[in-house]
């Protein structure tokens, strides 16, 4: 996206900001500071929502708090299938599967993953419920009788704290993998059922160095995605 004579102050600063962030999937263990989780939290309050019913519910983990939730869900998920709240995608067909692969491609490159090795495929897919190694991790709920507007009122609060994370120097992960095993979180957390797991984000400050932070994904080109009805 390239500036344009139209652009403000203000949308330069959001376009930036869009263009800059990334998935980080491997984060330093220096913990964040409370005040400073607090100053993005306080942004995505911000969210709209449907009927203003703010439906996100979030738990936020540090320090050994993250360390024993990461013990114990790797625990889990040797002798636990998966078992989202919400169901996952039926398929990834046509241009999905495309783009599912190409981005795919990028992360296993990025840490000199060979297509076929699958022990190591899965390692990497592993990595996901270490939380990349970060400080901290976010579990996200919606409540049951919303149905799919508050997950979409989530996926908004979730966009709202990438773009936080990214404007203060942090790195955050969205990860539906972690609401693989909602039933787990759900009791590790002591949740009410009607608490719903959305998805989780892993956060805190990215390891610039490592190469699987070192890849960007691409974007299809609006015409690819908008129709003009003009008449
Ligand atoms: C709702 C949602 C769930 C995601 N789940 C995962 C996940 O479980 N594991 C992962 O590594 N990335 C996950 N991602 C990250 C996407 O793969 C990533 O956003 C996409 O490839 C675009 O790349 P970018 O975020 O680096 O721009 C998720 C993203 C979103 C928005």
């Amino acid at each position: 996206m390239r500036p344009t004579d139209h652009d403000t102050d203000d949308f330069a600063a959001l376009r930036r900001l869009a263009e800059q962030r990334w998935t980080c999937r491997q984060f330093r263990p220096d913990e964040v500071d409370r005040a400073t989780i607090e100053q993005v939290l306080s942004l995505t309050q911000r969210t709209p929502s449907w009927c203003n019913t703010q439906p996100w519910q979030v738990v936020v983990t540090s320090g050994e708090g993250t360390d024993r939730l990461r013990k114990e869900l790797l625990a889990y998920i040797q002798t636990h299938g998966t078992a989202p709240d919400f169901e996952f995608p039926a398929q990834y067909a046509g241009v999905y599967r495309d783009r599912r692969r190409a981005c795919g491609f990028q992360l296993y490159d990025s840490v000199g993953i060979a297509k076929g090795d699958h022990e190591k495929t899965m390692r990497q897919m592993v990595r996901n419920f270490e939380f990349f190694d970060a400080p901290h991790v976010a579990i996200v709920t919606s409540e049951e009788d919303l149905g799919v507007y508050g997950a979409v009122d989530c996926g908004l609060w979730l966009e709202n704290f990438l773009l936080g994370a990214q404007a203060l120097g942090l790195g955050a992960a969205p990860q539906a993998a972690l609401a693989s095993y909602a039933p787990f979180l759900r009791e590790y957390f002591g949740l009410p059922d009607h608490r719903k797991v959305v998805f989780g984000v892993s956060f805190g400050y990215p390891d610039l160095d490592h190469p699987v932070n070192a890849f960007r994904t691409a974007r299809a080109p609006l015409a690819d995605q908008i129709t003009w009805h003009t008449s």
